[in-house]
């Protein structure tokens, strides 16, 4: 632990930046995490302390900085096929849907992209076997410039790949070779069906959707409860009649205007 000294007009200052700018709520229990995260980075900087930082994060030329702290700041943990059922269930719904019309599936926290991608293999399959539209797409946004340009070069160490089929990882990864031993990359075909775009879910998002499916796993718990719910119904609103809208399991239902049924844990259905 770095001995950086971090007093609480530091800490509220940095919370209130994180609220108003990106929607991050830190509570009181949250000050050694963020002093944790973020010392590393001061020291690395040369700067003296917290306040310096602080003068950088408000500077509104420092605009990398300030993502460099959003990302130090949130967890991007993420692997393909995390929480099954919801594939399966995916799976099963665009099975009864016949296969005339488009699908589009929006990945709402899609950190390094192992969601939008495992989606992906799932529509890929079912289109090779006739059961969907040849006309499938999937957008996929993050917060985090970082995330997503990783996202986009769409390589990954085989452990994230665990839940992945062999016959998935040959149809759809590219195997890496001599110092990409162990390392993966998704083949074109994969790629060229998944847009990455920067989105902050806590401000207002034009000209997206409307979507058959959504997944918003394991994001909510960065917001208050206002927030959480705001987001949820305007992420909702972007979602068809019927639609299928994914939280993380251990999120809990969230409480929002929008009429939402329970399908199986995490899993919901927008009223028809
Ligand atoms: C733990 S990851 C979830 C990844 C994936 N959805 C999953 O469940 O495996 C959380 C992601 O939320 C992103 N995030 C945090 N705040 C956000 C915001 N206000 N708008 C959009 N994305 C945000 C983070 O950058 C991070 O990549």
């Amino acid at each position: 632990m770095s001995a950086l000294a971090f007093h609480n007009t530091a800490f509220k200052r940095i919370g209130d930046l994180m609220y108003e700018t990106v929607g991050l709520s830190f509570h009181e229990s949250k000050k050694s995490l963020i002093h944790s995260r973020l010392a590393p980075r001061i020291q690395k900087l040369g700067l003296d302390g917290f306040d310096e930082y602080i003068s950088l994060l408000e500077d509104e030329s420092q605009a990398m900085e300030f993502q460099m702290a959003v990302d130090l700041l949130t967890t991007n943990e993420t692997y393909f096929f995390r929480e099954p059922k919801h594939y399966d269930l995916l799976q099963d719904e665009l099975g009864t849907w016949g296969n005339r019309r488009p699908i589009a599936v929006w990945s709402a926290a899609a950190s390094f992209g192992d969601e939008a991608f495992s989606t992906a293999m799932l529509l890929a399959d079912m289109q090779l076997v006739g059961k969907i539209s040849p006309e499938w797409s999937i957008v996929a946004t993050d917060i985090s410039q970082r995330v997503l340009l990783s996202a986009k070069e769409a390589i990954y160490p085989m452990d994230r790949l665990r839940d992945v089929s062999p016959e998935r990882l040959r149809r759809y990864c590219l195997r890496g070779f001599g110092p990409s031993e162990g390392q993966v990359q998704i083949q074109d075909k994969l790629r060229e069906r998944v847009q990455f775009g920067q989105l902050n879910l806590c401000k207002p998002f034009d000209g997206l959707g409307p979507f058959d499916a959504i997944f918003l796993r394991n994001v909510l718990i960065y917001f208050d409860p206002p927030t959480k719910a705001d987001v949820v119904d305007r992420v909702l609103s972007l979602l068809r009649p019927g639609g299928l809208f994914f939280l993380g399991t251990a999120e809990g239902r969230v409480p929002c205007k929008t009429p939402i049924k329970t399908v199986i844990p995490g899993a919901y259905r927008k009223a028809a």
